[in-house]
């Protein structure tokens, strides 16, 4: 993963992302960024899930799960997904591409020695995000990590890790940026967030976001379904 790479998306050229105003070339602000919806996603998501994976090249790969994992294994991690123990989350475009996933998988305090003495609470959490090529550096990877770390103060988890390769200047920059501590080892890195507990406006503040992106997914179905009832129309051409 390159600096190139990350800089290379723009709104323009990411279907569905909308509002930006920096088109290829451009200088990407962030106050011309475009409006990212992050929804939560079902277990009817594990298809669109496991496009997005396998489009992932091998050294993205790598840096999300830590090894270059073939196809067959990527599926099987797509269908182990637990949903009804973890979150995982999606940032659609306006095909309904997932461009942006994030995984929060949620496990007893014992499991996870490194952090278990500095929290109280029985579980933690370990978040892996994942987002396509061609729609990085407009601010999914940090919307997904930031609703990760809201949905973790409300269901009562004050610590939020994260392990990757520590040559992975991105997501090292997306941790220090959300205030992580980071504890660097033989080339990897574990990245350790504490969250301050849930209040009203933290559980409002979800409850919107949550909200909103269900309604941009429910705009974003209806558009395809109305096109494609359009496309079979006598006399009129599909692109
Ligand atoms: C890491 C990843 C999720 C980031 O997603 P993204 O949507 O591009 O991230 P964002 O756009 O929210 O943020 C990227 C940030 O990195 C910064 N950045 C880009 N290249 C950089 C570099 N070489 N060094 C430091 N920072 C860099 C950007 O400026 C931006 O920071 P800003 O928001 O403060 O301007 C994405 O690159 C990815 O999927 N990588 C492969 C898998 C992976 O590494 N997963 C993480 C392991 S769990």
């Amino acid at each position: 993963m390159t600096a190139t790479d990350a800089k290379a998306g723009s709104a323009s050229q990411v279907p569905g992302i909308t509002g930006g105003t920096g088109g290829a070339g451009s200088d990407k602000t962030k106050a011309s960024r475009p409006t990212i919806f992050v929804k939560e996603l079902s277990r009817r998501a594990r298809k669109r899930l496991l496009r997005h994976f396998l489009a992932l090249s091998s050294g993205d790969r790598l840096l999300r799960f830590g090894s270059v994992l073939s196809d067959d294994l990527v599926s099987r991690y797509v269908e182990n997904i637990d949903f009804t123990r973890d979150t995982v989350f999606g940032v659609y475009d306006r095909k309904l591409r997932l461009l942006g996933v994030g995984h929060l998988a949620f496990a007893p305090r014992e499991a996870l020695p490194s952090v278990s003495a500095s929290t109280t609470k029985e579980r933690v959490a370990e978040f892996g995000v994942s987002v396509a090529a061609s729609a990085r550096g407009l601010g999914v990877g940090t919307h997904l990590f930031e609703r990760a770390a809201i949905r973790c103060r409300n269901v009562d988890i004050d610590t939020l890790y994260m392990h990757c390769l520590s040559s992975n200047k991105v997501m090292m920059h997306i941790a220090k940026k959300a205030g992580m501590a980071i504890h660097r080892d033989y080339g990897e890195a574990d990245a350790y967030l504490k969250l301050p507990p849930a209040n009203p406006a933290s559980v409002l503040q979800e409850a919107v976001q949550e909200q909103v992106a269900t309604l941009d997914y429910t705009i974003k179905a209806n558009l395809r379904a109305a096109l494609k009832w359009l496309g079979n129309l006598p006399g009129i051409k599909r692109d």
